[in-house]
């Protein structure tokens, strides 16, 4: 079901083609012009200082309205879909963030975590029961992607029982450009028609969660839009779903190939957020930016990109940027620099939610790792698959062996939890 696939690091769906395809894209220069595999023809950014100069120049703006398949999604759905803070520039940007960003602060954050310790425990002992008796696990299916989608789901007071059909609209929707615009249009139209319903529920009895206070917030003096509000929704379920699902995996997926760093990992616990920023760092879990446009020639390394032109910002292969960061194909946890990468992005949208996606992190690889002293990739030797996306980078599945678990805790494992 791929639309219009051809050789380029986003259709590639192997981790080995992937990574080949970006050592191409990398030779070609950090900033070079192309057409997409959705036939659009635009400007990659790959270059980390280029990307970062991009991400805050005065003549780049995103675009009101730039969601997948904007010529087949009736307006009315295109507003309720794209009306939120990653499509807008100041002074809109500023006001639409202004509203939401109390809730994401690291301090706000932190008081998730005793929750968040929960549901991962809840779901690790799913994965224990699952492998005991030696069989693989897919930690994508099993941990990875319910972890995140409980945590947001319950932020914005969604009902447990909707969460599977959230995953597989939120999946299609984020990932929109890879899929025909039927399916697109259809998962898109579903999840603005859920959360119009999940709204009007609240409006009726306020309880208390963020949907309620942004409610409260339309219904105040400030006022969100009904399509700001519905659009703000919409975008903090794709933007902290699936990217930190895919955090999680592919971290847990980087150690796993890497022993030593996995044990240094497991004798210093204390290095596990520096760890993440590696993680970020080496397999970006949003690989790009949001596409913008120019509104003036710019001029960035060399080469003057005209205006109107659709420009993006390559964010894993400025992480992977040898003029920035030393063997950059290494996974290094001691890297010193390691965050200084742009796997949130860089400037005025640096991604709101990068306190909770650190938290969520630190708990389930914490915790994972102290629960499971043994564990290890079911099929080392595999070349595990990618699902094919512009935006989001992330493993269709990750079998693993639990190889049993820690009867007591020991202090290192205390310690790689909290
Ligand atoms: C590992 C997990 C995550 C990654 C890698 C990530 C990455 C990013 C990136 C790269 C951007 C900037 C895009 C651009 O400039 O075009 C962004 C923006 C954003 N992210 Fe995240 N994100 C993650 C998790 C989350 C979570 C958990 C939430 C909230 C629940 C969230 C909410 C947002 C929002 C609201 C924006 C828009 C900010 C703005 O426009 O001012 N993200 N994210």
């Amino acid at each position: 079901m791929i639309v219009g696939a051809g050789p380029s690091p986003f259709t590639e769906t192997s981790t080995s083609a992937r990574r080949a395809a970006y050592a191409e894209l990398a030779a070609s220069g950090p900033v070079q012009q192309t057409v997409l595999f959705t036939g659009v023809r635009v400007w990659l950014i790959t270059g980390h200082a280029e990307a970062r100069e991009l991400l805050t120049h005065p003549h780049v703006v995103k675009p009101h309205l730039d969601g997948p398949h904007l010529d087949e999604v009736p307006a009315e759905l295109g507003a309720a879909r794209d009306s939120h803070m990653l499509m807008r520039n100041p002074p809109d940007h500023t006001r639409l963030r202004r509203l939401v960003s109390a809730a994401f602060t690291r301090r706000r954050v932190d008081t998730l975590a005793p929750r968040i310790q929960a549901i991962t425990d809840a779901l690790i002992d799913d994965v224990e029961a699952a492998g005991a008796d030696g069989s693989p696990v897919d930690l994508v299916a099993a941990f990875g992607y319910p972890l995140p989608i409980a945590v947001i789901a319950e932020m914005l007071g969604i009902p447990a029982d909707m969460r599977d059909d959230f995953r597989t609209w939120t999946t299609i929707a984020i990932n929109g450009s890879v899929y025909p615009a039927d399916v697109y249009v259809d998962a898109a139209e579903h999840l603005v028609t859920y959360v119009r319903q999940l709204i009007a529920e609240r409006r009726a009895e306020p309880a208390d969660d963020l949907l309620s206070d942004l409610i409260a917030v339309r219904d105040g003096s400030d006022r969100l839009t009904e399509d700001e509000l519905t659009s703000m929704v919409n975008l903090l379920l794709l933007a902290g779903f699936e990217t930190t699902a895919n955090l999680i995996v592919l971290g847990t997926y980087a150690l796993l190939m890497h022993p030593a760093q996995l044990q240094l990992l497991r004798a210093e616990p204390a290095r596990l957020p520096a760890a993440i920023e590696e993680m970020l760092r080496y397999d970006a879990p949003v690989q790009v930016a949001i596409p913008s446009v120019t509104t003036a020639p710019v001029e960035l390394a060399g080469v003057t990109i005209p205006a109107g032109e659709v420009v993006i910002p390559v964010l894993f292969s400025a992480n992977h940027d040898p003029a920035r960061f030393e063997r950059p194909t290494e996974f290094d946890i001691g890297r010193a620099d390691a965050a200084q990468h742009i796997g949130f992005g860089h400037g005025i949208h640096h991604c709101l939610g990068a306190p909770l996606a650190r938290l969520e992190a630190r708990i389930a690889i914490g915790s994972l790792l102290a629960r499971f002293p043994d564990l290890h990739l079911a099929e080392p030797d595999a070349d595990p698959a990618r699902s094919p996306a512009l935006l989001v980078n992330g493993l269709t599945t990750l079998p693993v062996i639990t190889g049993g678990h820690s009867q007591a805790t020991s202090p290192s494992a205390d310690r790689l939890r909290s």
